[in-house]
């Protein structure tokens, strides 16, 4: 691809290789009129010094190429005479407009626009940048929100001193990998007990519009609070309010102090939307080589399919399946392989992906969402009638999966969950059987219960991540039968009082089962004596 490149010598290109090759650089910086040009402190100087550069000076043919704009319009731009341009590399143009090279035909190389002036049109010369996208990386970073490219979206000056990431890097290979090992927990109780994370993991969060899928991000964001984990939130393609609306609740919560936005909204060149996953693929990078954890959020990698299937289309690619392009499935495939768990001597931390993916009306195995679920460790998904239903969040646990998140669960939690998940599951079945009208023996009535009490004890409220500790509490509590009596209604308020006092206890995971139910007995019970004095007394006693 990039075999033309080598046709100008280095030393015509500037200091950042992307000057307009107006006037000839001689080796050694002098500019070749100096002796000329200079007057005054340059004129003293001793002859042989402001002549030194001649000795080195070899007059030599020195090809550039200038392109020129042939046509221009929906975020690219058709450019001619650049036969050396190779894929990916940045074009600058005379305006000031920036691309990058997408497409190279036989006479017309097709270029992404990054940053489109108004000026330009069809006509506007072109030279390459011998470079590629890169975004600026760093504790700059945190707290900020920056398009693709790093250019700041909030009002602040550009985040610098930033160490430049290449957007585009190739995946870890295998020996510089480690097993995924420690949970990254997202304190929301289906995941963490059912369908959990690992650092390093790569999981999906499928499920239509309006389900809650970036509530779950937005939460997982929330619970990285004091845990060290960096964590990248990337926007594709939403609407300006909704962009506004997270980072607002990423800051009110303090989430901002250790995260970085990265926006391509749904207003901005194609271009900027299709880079957006990269950039912020490459953010955290930088923090992973370091020995950082860190998570990262694509919402959503169905919209960034969008943007490139549309960029693709426009730069006459032939399309595929669904009309994507054929190499969407390597693009995603590159992205998320660049998710992992570095070994210690290749850095040591990790990179976390959330992936948001978009189906319709509950269609998982339409293309992009059958791709990602392929390359992906797992997916959690959301479904519509436990939406409707009031069951929140509304994760449908039969059909989501974590497929290497349980080696790095907690023994403690992956001893009580593993139960609850069955009683779970049973139970779901045993309801849709139940709903025929069937007369139940006394057995099933107590498991129907039991089941019912277990999926008010699995809701949770957004923006409310519980700690693991209590997470184990509650687990503990339900398969040891002490939440069997209570009423549904109760069970938002047993839950309540158990994180209060686990809050307040120094148990810790690796406390012991008999510890830890001595304990939530304990607890349960002050409570039952506390409650009819306190508020309901009313309430018949248990
Ligand atoms: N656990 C929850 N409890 C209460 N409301 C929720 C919960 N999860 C999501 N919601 C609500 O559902 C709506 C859609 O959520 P959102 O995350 O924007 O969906 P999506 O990203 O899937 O389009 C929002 O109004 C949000 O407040
Ligand atoms: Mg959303």
């Amino acid at each position: 691809m990039k075999g033309g490149s080598n046709k100008t010598p280095p030393a015509a290109a500037g200091p950042d290789g992307d000057t307009a090759p107006t006037e000839p650089v001689a080796p050694g910086g002098a500019p070749p009129q100096g002796a000329t040009r200079s007057t005054g402190a340059a004129a003293e100087l001793p002859f042989e010094r402001t002549t030194a550069w001649l000795a080195d000076y070899a007059p030599a043919l020195r090809v550039t190429e200038q392109g020129s704009v042939v046509s221009v319009g929906d975020g690219i731009a058709w450019i001619s005479g650049l036969p050396s341009a190779a894929v990916d590399e940045t074009l600058h143009f005379r305006d000031g407009s920036r691309g990058i090279c997408f497409d190279l035909e036989r006479d017309l190389a097709g270029a992404v626009l990054l940053h489109q002036t108004q000026r330009l049109t069809a006509g506007t010369s072109v030279h390459r940048g011998r470079r590629q996208v890169s975004v600026p990386a760093g504790d700059a970073l945190l707290g900020r929100v920056v398009d693709p490219l790093g250019a700041p979206l909030d009002g602040r000056p550009p985040p610098a001193p930033a160490e430049p990431q290449p957007l585009d890097a190739p995946s870890p290979p295998m020996i510089q990998r480690r097993f995924v090992s420690e949970p990254l927990f997202t304190g929301i109780k289906i995941i963490d007990g059912l369908i959990p994370v690992g650092r390093g993991q790569r999981q999906l969060i499928v499920g239509d519009k309006g389900l809650g899928r970036s509530a779950l991000a937005i939460d997982a964001v929330l619970a990285q609070a004091g845990t060290g984990v960096h964590c990248v939130y990337v926007m594709i393609g939403q609407k300006r309010s909704s962009v506004v609306g997270t980072i607002d609740l990423l800051r009110e919560h303090g989430a901002l102090d250790y995260s970085t936005v990265v926006v391509g909204e749904a207003s901005a060149l194609p271009g900027l939307k299709y880079l957006a996953p990269f950039a912020g693929c490459a953010l955290a990078e930088h923090w992973m080589v370091r020995g950082l954890d860190t998570l990262v959020v694509y919402d959503d990698l169905s919209t960034h399919a969008q943007a490139y299937r549309e960029l693709s289309l426009l730069l006459r690619r032939p399309p595929g399946r669904e009309a994507y392009p054929g190499d969407i499935f390597f693009l995603h495939a590159k992205l998320l392989e660049r998710a992992t768990r570095l070994a210690e001597d290749a850095g040591g931390g990790s990179q976390t992906a959330l992936a948001i993916v978009e189906t319709r009306l509950g269609e998982i195995a339409s293309y992009i969402p059958t791709n990602l679920i392929s390359i992906s460790d797992g997916q959690i998904y959301l479904d519509r009638d436990l939406f409707s239903a009031g069951v929140l969040p509304a994760i449908d646990i039969a059909r989501s999966v974590s497929r290497i998140g349980g080696k790095a669960q907690p023994a403690a939690i992956k001893r009580e969950a593993g139960r609850t998940k069955l009683d779970y599951l049973q139970f779901l079945e045993l309801e849709v059987f139940t709903r025929f009208g069937a007369r139940l023996e006394a057995g099933m009535a107590r498991r129907l219960k039991r089941g019912a009490v277990l999926r008010e004890l699995l809701k949770q409220d957004r923006l409310d991540p519980l700690p693991i500790r209590v997470q184990l509490a509650l687990l503990i509590a339900y398969n040891a039968g002490l939440l069997d009596e209570l009423g549904e209604e109760q069970v938002p308020d047993a839950e309540a009082r158990l994180r209060q006092a686990v809050e307040a206890s120094p148990l810790t995971l690796d406390d012991s089962r008999e510890t830890w139910l001595d304990a939530i007995r304990r607890w349960l019970s002050t409570e039952a004596a506390a409650e009819p004095a306190s508020e309901s007394a009313d309430e018949p006693p248990t």
